[in-house]
C-alpha cells in the first residue's frame, strides 16, 4: 500500500531578533504583559527596509529540507505553499519559490488556511501521494507578518504576537504495509467566525479596493477578537485531537509528542490540561518565534527532530486552529 513519509525537514527565520523590550520603544506594551498573556519572549522579523518575501524565507527552509531528504530541486513533483502573507497579491508565492528553486514547469499550489495550513497541506500531499498522482512533494509554510502589522499602540494586541519564519517538509511515497505515515486526519472550518481574525483590505468587494481613507483607518492591518479566538482554540483543539485519535484507534499514550500550532503558550497549556497530558508531551517554541502562522508547526517539527525529542518509530500529532476559523489535526508515525 502507498504511504507518505516525511523524508526531510527544514526551518529558517530572518536574523533580526526583536525582543519584547524592543517593542516597548514603538508602542505602549511591556515584556511582562506579553510574556504573561502569550509566553512570547522574542520573534524574528525581516529587515526593516523590506525586500524579503515569504518565498525568500521559504526558499531557505526548503534548501535545508531538500538537503536532509537527499533530493535535488528537480526531484520535486509538486510544491504546496501555505501562507497568509504572500510576496505579492497574485500569483501565489509557490510560483515564486518554484522559480527560485531553478525549476521550470513543476506545478505549484498555494493554500490559504492560515494557522491550519500545515495540517491542511499534509492532508493534500498525503491524498495526492496515496492516489499515485505524485511521489515527491515539497510543502512550505512561510510568513512575513512584520511588514503588515500595525507596529504602534493602536495595533499592539496583534502586533506583539506575530513573527516571520518558514518551515519546509519533503514528503515521499513508499510502498509498505507497515502502520507508518499519516494514520488519521481531521479538518474543520467555520466561516461564521471569519471576522474574529481577518485582514480585510484590499477587498475586491469594494470599489476601489483600497483608498487613502481606508489606509488612514488602519483596515489594511489584521484585526482580531483575541478572546473569541482563545475560547474557540481551547475548545476545538482537544475536540479535534480526540476525534483524530478515535479515527486512528489510538489513545493519548500512543502519541509520543503533540506539536500544536504556536499561537499562545496558554492555549497549548490549556490543551495539555484538557487532554491530561504530561507537560513533556506538548512541544513549545513560541518563546523564540512568536506566532508564525503557516510556518509554526513545520518549524516546531523541525526543532523537535533536531533536538532528538522525536524520530524513528515515534507517533506525532500535529494540530492547529486559526483564521477562518479553520482547524484540524493529523497523526504521523515515522518509519523505524
Ligand atoms: C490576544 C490575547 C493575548 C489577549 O489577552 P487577554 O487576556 O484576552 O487580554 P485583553 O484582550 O482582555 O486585553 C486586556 C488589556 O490589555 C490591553 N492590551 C492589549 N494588547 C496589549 C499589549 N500588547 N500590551 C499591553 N496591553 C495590551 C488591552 O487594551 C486591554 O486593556 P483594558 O483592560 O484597559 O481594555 C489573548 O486573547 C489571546 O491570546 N487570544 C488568542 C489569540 C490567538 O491565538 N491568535 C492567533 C490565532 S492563530
Amino acid at each position: 500500500m502507498e504511504k507518505t513519509i516525511i523524508a526531510g525537514t527544514g526551518r529558517y527565520v530572518p536574523p533580526r531578533a526583536v525582543t519584547n523590550q524592543d517593542l516597548e520603544q514603538w508602542m505602549d506594551t511591556s515584556d511582562e504583559w506579553i510574556r504573561q498573556r502569550s509566553g512570547i519572549e522574542k520573534r524574528h522579523w525581516v529587515p526593516e527596509e523590506g525586500g524579503v518575501g515569504s518565498s525568500d524565507l521559504g526558499f531557505e527552509a526548503a534548501r535545508i529540507a531538500l538537503d536532509r531528504a537527499g533530493w535535488e530541486p528537480q526531484d520535486i513533483e509538486l510544491i504546496i505553499f501555505a501562507t497568509l502573507s504572500p510576496d505579492i497579491y497574485f500569483p501565489g508565492s509557490g510560483c515564486l519559490l518554484q522559480h527560485k528553486l531553478g525549476l521550470n514547469t513543476t506545478p505549484a499550489l498555494d493554500i490559504r488556511q492560515q494557522c491550519s495550513g500545515f495540517v491542511y497541506g499534509m492532508s493534500i500531499a498525503d491524498a495526492y501521494i496515496r492516489a499515485g498522482v505524485y511521489q515527491r512533494i515539497l510543502f512550505v509554510g512561510a510568513e512575513v507578518h512584520s511588514t503588515g502589522l500595525d507596529i504602534s499602540t493602536r495595533g499592539r494586541d496583534v502586533a506583539v504576537l506575530f513573527g516571520d519564519g518558514a518551515g519546509a517538509v519533503c514528503l515521499e511515497g513508499i510502498e509498505t504495509d507497515a502502520p507508518i505515515g499519516f494514520l488519521a486526519t481531521t479538518l474543520h472550518a467555520q466561516g461564521e467566525l471569519a471576522e474574529s481574525l481577518m485582514l480585510e483590505l484590499p477587498s475586491h468587494r469594494l470599489r476601489p479596493s483600497l483608498t487613502e481613507e481606508m489606509l488612514k483607518s488602519g483596515r489594511h492591518y489584521p484585526t482580531m477578537d483575541g478572546r473569541a479566538v482563545f475560547k474557540n482554540a481551547v475548545r476545538r483543539l482537544p475536540e479535534v485531537a480526540k476525534e483524530t485519535l478515535a479515527k486512528a484507534q489510538m489513545d493519548t499514550e500512543d502519541i509520543d509528542l503533540f506539536i500544536p500550532h504556536q499561537a499562545n503558550m496558554r492555549i497549548n497549556q490549556g490543551f495539555q490540561k484538557a487532554m491530561q497530558l504530561p507537560a513533556s508531551k506538548v512541544f513549545h517554541n513560541i518563546q523564540h518565534y512568536g506566532n508564525t502562522t503557516a510556518a509554526s508547526i513545520p518549524m516546531a517539527f523541525d526543532e523537535a527532530i533536531e533536538a532528538n525529542i522525536i524520530g524513528a518509530g515515534n507517533a506525532v500529532m500535529f494540530l492547529g486552529l486559526g483564521s477562518g476559523l479553520t482547524w484540524g489535526a493529523t497523526i504521523y508515525r515515522f518509519p523505524d
